[in-house]
């Protein structure tokens, strides 16, 4: 049998146009992938036409730089062939970022620790920190704080509060007491009485006027019910004299009389009249004195030996090397901090919690409150901050 299918028959069953024909789905792939593409161009440029910038946004800026949403520029000075990386010297241009510590041996670049496009949610991670606190180097190679700093809840070391250089005498066991002498009665003094926290978070601390006056009067005189003014000695005094001579003046027939005197435990009991009233002045001063420097005065402060009054050095801020604020702490009873200070007799007494009462909130297991470092500190040595001149128009912020 002859065979009647020839290659040349077979081949022509083949049409050799196939691939040069477009079929619905090949057709389909083309058009669809050249006009996504074009679509994505002409996106690209229509944006840069409009500078709107939008496509290439990795994300909303932080909240202090909302308004150079418009100017990615600002930032973006890089001048490389695959973009333009946002760089430090543009930050720099707006703000000083003064260094940490003078003992630093490099200085990490902004953008390690301030990242962007991320909204106002960010926090600096501990990383930016340990790079540094995971075994400390300086300059000087003296190591003036603990070498090995990693984590708040497991190396941070102890606190180390200030040394308390106050000079008002006060205790203040005597004054938490339940059944306390007070103006009318007994009565139980709280430690918001003496200390309230202002909008910064920090206590108070005790005044005089405000908070020991009204037990511990300044008195001076059995016929004159005006108090002494808390102020130098030499003021005090030259208020004294001026309320004595008004009242003489007033009542010139007190010359002739003879009082018994005010603290007869401290006073000598004259036993006379003074006669005139320039006497009865002078033996007033006399009086005023005692007190001052026997009962009053004396009580709270340790003069010197001219009579001076030392500063009083009440210290507000005790651990210098980390901020507080007592505002987020406000539900938690005092003595739970200051667990000392109910019993504490002397000035001298530093009343400050140790590390372990913040680590059973703030901790990195199961946390309370945040251990993060930059909760409790603050890299920056804002007090080398150079002023900065970035002024700009309205017009060119928001880029019209
Ligand atoms: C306040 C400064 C600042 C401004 C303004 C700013 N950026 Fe950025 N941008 C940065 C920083 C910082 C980075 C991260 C560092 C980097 O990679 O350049 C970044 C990264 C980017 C990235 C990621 C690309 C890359 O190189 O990793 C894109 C995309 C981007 N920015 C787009 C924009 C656009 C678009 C605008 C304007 C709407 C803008 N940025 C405005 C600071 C800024
Ligand atoms: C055109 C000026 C300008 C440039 C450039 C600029 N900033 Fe700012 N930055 C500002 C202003 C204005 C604020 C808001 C200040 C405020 O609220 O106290 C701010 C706020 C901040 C804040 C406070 C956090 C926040 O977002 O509220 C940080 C941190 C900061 N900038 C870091 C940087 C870094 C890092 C760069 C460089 C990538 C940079 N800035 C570039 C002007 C600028
Ligand atoms: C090692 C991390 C780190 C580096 C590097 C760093 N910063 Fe900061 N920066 C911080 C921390 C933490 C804060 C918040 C506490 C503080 O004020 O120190 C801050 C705060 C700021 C603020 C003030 C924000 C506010 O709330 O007002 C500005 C502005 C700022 N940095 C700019 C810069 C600039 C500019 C650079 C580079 C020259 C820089 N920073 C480098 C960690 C860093
Ligand atoms: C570039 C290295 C470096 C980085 C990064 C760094 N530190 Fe420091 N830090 C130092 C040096 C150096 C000292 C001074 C040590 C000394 O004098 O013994 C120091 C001291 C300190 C102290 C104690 C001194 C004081 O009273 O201020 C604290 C607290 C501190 N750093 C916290 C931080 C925190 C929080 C960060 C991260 C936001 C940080 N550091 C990042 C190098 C660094
Ligand atoms: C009658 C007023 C008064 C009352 C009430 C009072 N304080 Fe004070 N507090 C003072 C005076 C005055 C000082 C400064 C003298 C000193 O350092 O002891 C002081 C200082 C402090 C200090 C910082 C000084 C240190 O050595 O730690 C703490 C903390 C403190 N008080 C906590 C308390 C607590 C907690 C209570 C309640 C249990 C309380 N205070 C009740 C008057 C008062
Ligand atoms: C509610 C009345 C009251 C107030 C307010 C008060 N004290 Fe007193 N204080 C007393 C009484 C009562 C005594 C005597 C207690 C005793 O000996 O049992 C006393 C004793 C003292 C003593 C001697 C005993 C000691 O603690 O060493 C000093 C010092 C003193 N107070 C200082 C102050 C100072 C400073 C303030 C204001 C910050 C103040 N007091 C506020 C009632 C008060
Ligand atoms: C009950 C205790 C108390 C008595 C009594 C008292 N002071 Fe004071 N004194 C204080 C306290 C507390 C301060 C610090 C807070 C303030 O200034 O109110 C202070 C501060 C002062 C200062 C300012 C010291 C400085 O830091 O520069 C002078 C001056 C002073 N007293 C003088 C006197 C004189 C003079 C008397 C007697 C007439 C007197 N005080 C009686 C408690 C007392
Ligand atoms: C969560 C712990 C905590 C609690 C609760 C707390 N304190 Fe403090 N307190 C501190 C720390 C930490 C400091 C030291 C802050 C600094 O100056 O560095 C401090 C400081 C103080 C000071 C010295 C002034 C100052 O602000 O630095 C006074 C006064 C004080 N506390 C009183 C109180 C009183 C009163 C209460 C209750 C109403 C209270 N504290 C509750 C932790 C606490
Ligand atoms: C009862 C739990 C608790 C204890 C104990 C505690 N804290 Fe806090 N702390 C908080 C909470 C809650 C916040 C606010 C939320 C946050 O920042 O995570 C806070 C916030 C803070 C802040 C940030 C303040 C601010 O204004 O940004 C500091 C700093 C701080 N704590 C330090 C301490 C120190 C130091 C101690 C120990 C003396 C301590 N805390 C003990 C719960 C606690
Ligand atoms: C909850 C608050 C808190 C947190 C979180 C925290 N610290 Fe501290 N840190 C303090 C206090 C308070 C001190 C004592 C400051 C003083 O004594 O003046 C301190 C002291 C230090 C010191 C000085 C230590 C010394 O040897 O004198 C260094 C360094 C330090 N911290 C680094 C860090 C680092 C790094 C982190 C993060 C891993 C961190 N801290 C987290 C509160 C905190």
């Amino acid at each position: 049998m002859a065979r009647t299918r020839s290659t040349k028959k077979l081949s022509q069953r083949i049409d050799r146009e196939y691939f040069k024909r477009l079929y619905p789905i090949g057709r389909w792939r083309r058009i669809l992938s050249l006009a996504v593409t074009g679509i994505g161009v002409a996106w690209v440029f229509g944006s840069l036409a409009v500078n709107s910038g939008a496509v290439f946004n990795a994300g909303p800026l932080s909240k202090g730089h909302h308004i150079l949403e418009g100017n990615c520029a600002t930032c973006h000075t890089g001048t490389s062939l695959w973009g333009r990386k946002a760089e430090e010297r543009a930050c720099v241009t707006c703000h000083d970022g003064p260094a940490h510590q003078e003992q630093q041996v490099f200085t990490p670049p902004c953008l390690s620790c301030h990242i962007e496009h991320k909204g106002s949610a960010v926090e600096i991670t501990d990383a930016s920190c340990t790079e540094c606190h995971g075994g400390l180097q300086t300059k000087s190679g003296k190591l003036n704080v603990a070498a090995k700093v990693t984590g708040f809840d497991s190396n941070h070391p102890e606190f180390k509060a200030r040394a308390d250089a106050g000079t008002i005498k006060f205790g203040h066991q005597v004054h938490m007491k339940a059944d306390l002498r007070g103006v009318d009665g007994p009565v139980q003094l709280k430690c918001l009485t003496c200390h309230a926290p202002d909008r910064t978070g920090q206590m108070s601390t005790a005044n005089f006027e405000r908070n020991c006056e009204s037990c511990h009067r300044l008195e001076f005189h059995r016929k004159i019910d005006k108090l002494l003014p808390h102020d130098k000695p030499e003021v005090v005094l030259a208020l004294a004299r001026q309320a004595l001579a008004e009242y003489i003046g007033a009542h010139p027939g007190d010359v002739n009389l003879v009082e018994p005197a005010l603290d007869p435990r401290i006073m000598v009991q004259r036993s006379g009249p003074a006669g005139n009233a320039a006497e009865w002045i002078r033996r007033g001063m006399e009086d005023t004195e005692t007190l001052m420097w026997r009962k009053t005065c004396v009580e709270c402060h340790t003069p010197s030996a001219a009579r001076e009054i030392a500063k009083a050095q009440i210290a507000s801020r005790w651990f210098e090397g980390a901020r507080f604020s007592h505002l987020p702490h406000q539900l938690v009873i005092c003595a739970e901090c200051h667990s000392t200070a109910a019993q504490s007799k002397a000035t001298a007494d530093v009343m400050l919690p140790g590390i372990q009462t913040c680590q059973q909130c703030h901790r990195t297991a199961n946390p309370s409150a945040s251990a993060n470092c930059t909760e409790c500190h603050v890299y920056h040595d804002w007090s080398k901050a150079k002023p900065i001149d970035a002024m700009r128009k309205i017009d060119e912020l928001l880029n019209r």
